[in-house]
């Protein structure tokens, strides 16, 4: 019997490819073969001597200390590109939800209250104050064309942006982007000195840690938002934050949450969603599921 150790709940539909003849499951239990998890920062976890595969139902593996893992020859398995269309939804959602200004209004209208004619007038004055703006013509900005980054700079192609990207290696879902008319920018500086909204979709790594700081900012467009669906630490909050008061940033979503950002007005962070739909649930669990059942079972490696 091999024995799973769940450090977050993880898709039904990825526990059923591992049959309970074989797997015994559960968030607590002795000597696991092997772990699965979703967030749970295994950093300073004590790993069990069983160990033998972790499989991360998410793209990111930054809450698992792969080196050390890779030293005691366990493989690490995550699911590239199975959550791609959920964050690439919310992205697009986050340029609407700042350009429509979309949290100062829901705000705003919460707060409402008199009788229907006090209604009434306050709703027109919402109406002059939370105007924005349409996104055909705009251009996007996008930071790594990856699964998720390509998928991004599709869409908003689709909506009638520009789109400008970087990515020094460029993955299949960059080339389609690219061959649907996404620009190439040699920099990273290009692609922020052009864009109206910019996005990023790369790994949290020494080089990319702070990529937005308060240099960067200054080179911007005025009025620019950003968006940052992929690692907390990418973006400078701070910076940002100020970028904001000076009016050089309109808007800034965010999907994590911190108590800089919670009182900041044309701030919108969230509670790391981009990936929490049910579709995407169930793909990242069934494939690292069968990538670490396979592993298990046959030392098979895929995609570690
Ligand atoms: C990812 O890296 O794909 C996400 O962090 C997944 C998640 O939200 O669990």
């Amino acid at each position: 019997m091999y024995k799973i150790l769940t450090l977050n709940n993880i898709s039904v539909a990825g526990l059923e490819k591992l049959p309970r003849e074989r797997y015994e499951v559960a968030s607590e239990i002795q000597h696991p073969d092997a772990i699965l998890l979703r967030s749970f920062k295994m950093h300073g976890m004590e790993i069990p001597k069983s160990l033998k595969a972790v499989g991360r139902a998410g793209a990111g593996v930054n809450n698992i200390p792969v080196e050390d893992m890779s030293k005691r020859g366990i493989p690490v398995f995550n699911a590239p590109g199975a959550n791609s269309n959920a964050v690439k939804e919310l992205v697009i959602a986050g340029m609407l939800i700042a350009c429509r200004n979309i949290g100062p209004a829901w705000d705003f209208a919460r707060g409402l209250e008199g009788t229907d004619a006090e209604i009434s007038k306050q709703v027109e004055a919402g109406k002059k104050n939370f105007g924005g703006y349409e996104l055909p013509g705009r251009t996007l900005g996008v930071i790594g064309l990856g699964a998720i980054g390509g998928r991004v700079a599709n869409a908003a192609i689709s909506l009638g942006m520009n789109v400008i990207g970087f990515d020094p290696g460029i993955t299949v879902e960059g080339a389609w982007a690219l061959d649907a008319g996404v620009r190439k920018a040699a920099s990273i500086d290009e692609v922020l000195t052009h864009s109206d909204f910019v996005t990023f979709h790369v790994p949290l790594v020494d080089a990319t840690r702070d990529l937005i700081n308060a240099d960067r900012l200054k080179r911007m467009r005025d009025g620019v938002v950003i968006l940052n669906f992929a690692r907390d630490g990418i973006v400078d909050d701070k910076a940002v934050v100020e970028a904001i008061a000076s009016g050089k940033v309109y808007g800034y979503v965010c999907d994590f949450p911190s108590n800089l950002l919670k009182d900041t007005p044309k701030v919108v962070s969230l509670p790391h969603l981009g990936a929490s739909t049910r579709e995407a649930e169930e793909n990242c669990a069934v494939m690292v599921a069968e990538q670490v059942r396979d592993y298990l079972e046959t030392g098979n490696i895929v995609n570690s």
